[in-house]
C-alpha cells in the first residue's frame, strides 16, 4: 500500500497513551483531557499518568520527584555532560550529546524500564537547566524541599527564586507539550527501541528529530517573526510577502489538527494571564488574526490554523526563557511522552520496518 510521502494517515498499531483528535481539536492523555489536566495537575503528575495510566497519590508524586531531582542534581554536579563539550554548540546538539553521555552511564544493552524513564526525565531536565545557567553566566541554584519539577528547573537555570507566575506558566507549557501521539520524534524513538535497542538510544534519536523547525524548532522562529514584523501596521504586508514568496508561517498549520490546536488555545490563555496588558502579546494576537485571514485567502482548501508553537513562544518569552532553550525545554516535557511510548513499544515488541516504493531504473538486460 502506498501511504503518502509523509506516512500521513497511517497507524503503526494500537496505543493506550494519547488521542490527538484533529477534527474536533481535542487532546486526550490516557483518558484525561489535556485542557483539564493543565488546570488541575502538575507536569510531575502528568508524567506519572503517561507512564502508568493513572494519576499518582501525593506520596507517589513525592517519590517520583525524589528520583527526578536526584538525577537532576547528578547531572548538575557533572557539568562535563553539557557545558564543557563545546560551549559554542547549538543547544539541541548539546542536549542530544548530553543524553548520549547519560545513556552510556546506564549501560543498557536493550530495552528500558519505568525507572530508566524517570531517570531520563531528571537527566534531561538537569542538563537543559545547567545549560541555561551556563549560557546566562549564573551559578546554578539548588533544588529546595517542596519544589515541583518546573520550579526546580527554573531554580537551577536562573540561580534565583522563580515567581509563582513563572512556575505556573512553565508547568502549563510542560503539561501541554508532554505528549502528542505518533509525531515524528516519538515515531523515531519507537522505531529505535523496536529493533531491541535501548531507551537511551531512542531518546537521542527523538531529540534529533525534534530539532527540526517543522517539528520542535518553530517557537524561536515565531519569536523572530514577531520581532521582524515589529508593528501592527507591518503585519499584513510582511505576512503577504512571505506567503507570496512560498514561505511557511511559523506557528501555523499541522499535519493532524485541521482546526485550532487545543494546546495553542490553552497556552494563549496562560499568556493572557501572564501579560494581559503586554504590548507584545497584543501584537502577537494581531499577527495571528492577520495570518489566519491571509492563509485562508491564499490557501482556502488547506484548513490552516494556529498550532501549539505560536503561543508556546508567547509563554516562554513571558517567563523570559532564553530562546536558545525553547526547543530543549520542549525536549524536557516530551521526554515524558517519548519514554511512555518507548516503554509501550518494549512491552509489545514488533520491529517497525516499512517499505519504500522503488521508482529507480532496473538493470539493463
Ligand atoms: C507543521 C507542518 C510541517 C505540517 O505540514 P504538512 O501536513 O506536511 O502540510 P503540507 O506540507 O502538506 O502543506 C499543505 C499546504 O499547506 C501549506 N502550508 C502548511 N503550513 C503552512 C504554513 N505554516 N504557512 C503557509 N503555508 C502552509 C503548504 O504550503 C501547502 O500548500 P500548497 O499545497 O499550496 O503547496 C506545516 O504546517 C508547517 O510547516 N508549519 C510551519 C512550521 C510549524 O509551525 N511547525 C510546528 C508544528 S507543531
Amino acid at each position: 500500500m502506498h501511504a503518502g510521502n509523509g506516512l500521513e494517515g497511517i497507524s503503526i498499531g494500537p496505543s493506550e497513551i494519547c488521542l490527538v483528535d484533529g477534527e474536533n481539536g481535542q487532546l486526550i492523555y490516557r483518558g484525561h483531557d489535556a485542557e483539564v489536566l493543565v488546570r488541575e495537575h502538575t507536569f510531575d503528575e502528568v508524567a506519572f499518568l503517561l507512564w502508568t495510566g493513572r494519576l499518582p497519590s501525593a506520596d507517589e508524586t513525592n517519590e517520583l520527584r525524589e528520583v527526578v531531582f536526584d538525577n537532576m542534581r547528578k547531572v548538575a554536579a557533572e557539568p562535563a555532560t553539557v557545558a564543557t563539550l563545546n560551549p559554542n554548540a547549538l543547544t539541541m546538539d548539546a542536549v542530544r550529546s548530553a543524553m548520549s553521555v547519560w545513556s552510556m552511564g546506564r549501560n543498557l544493552a536493550e530495552g528500558g524500564t519505568p525507572a530508566d524513564a524517570q531517570a531520563a526525565l531528571g537527566a534531561i531536565a538537569g542538563s537543559v537547566a545547567l545549560l541555561g545557567a551556563r549560557r546566562a553566566g549564573v551559578t546554578p541554584g539548588d533544588i529546595q524541599p517542596g519544589d515541583t519539577i518546573a520550579r526546580a528547573y527554573l531554580r537551577i537555570m536562573t540561580g534565583a527564586e522563580p515567581t509563582d507566575a513563572q512556575v505556573g506558566a512553565l508547568d502549563a507549557y510542560l503539561v501541554l507539550t508532554a505528549e502528542h501521539g505518533m509525531n515524528a520524534s516519538t515515531f523515531t524513538g519507537r522505531v529505535i527501541v523496536s529493533t531491541a535497542s535501548d531507551i537511551g538510544s531512542g531518546l537521542v534519536g527523538s531529540i534529533g528529530a525534534l530539532k527540526g523547525k517543522l517539528h520542535g524548532g518553530a517557537p524561536s522562529h515565531v519569536s523572530s517573526m514577531i520581532d521582524e514584523i515589529g508593528t501592527a501596521d507591518n503585519a499584513e504586508p510582511w505576512l503577504r510577502a512571505k506567503i507570496e514568496g512560498g514561505e511557511r508561517l511559523m506557528g501555523f498549520g499541522h499535519r493532524v489538527y485541521k482546526t485550532y490546536d487545543p494546546r495553542a488555545r490553552a497556552l494563549g490563555e496562560v499568556a493572557e494571564r501572564l501579560g494581559s496588558d503586554d504590548e507584545r502579546l497584543g501584537l502577537a494576537r494581531h499577527v495571528e488574526q492577520t495570518a489566519l485571514r491571509l492563509l485562508h485567502e491564499y490557501k482556502p482548501d488547506q484548513r490552516l490554523y494556529t498550532n501549539v508553537e505560536y503561543y508556546a513562544a508567547a509563554v516562554l518569552e513571558t517567563i523570559e526563557l532564553d530562546p536558545g532553550l525553547y526547543t530543549p525545554t520542549f525536549a524536557v516535557s516530551r521526554t515524558a511522552g517519548w519514554t511512555a511510548h518507548m516503554l509501550e513499544q518494549i512491552n509489545f515488541p514488533r520491529l517497525i520496518r516499512p517499505q519504500v516504493e522503488y521508482v529507480g531504473p532496473m538493470p539493463v538486460k
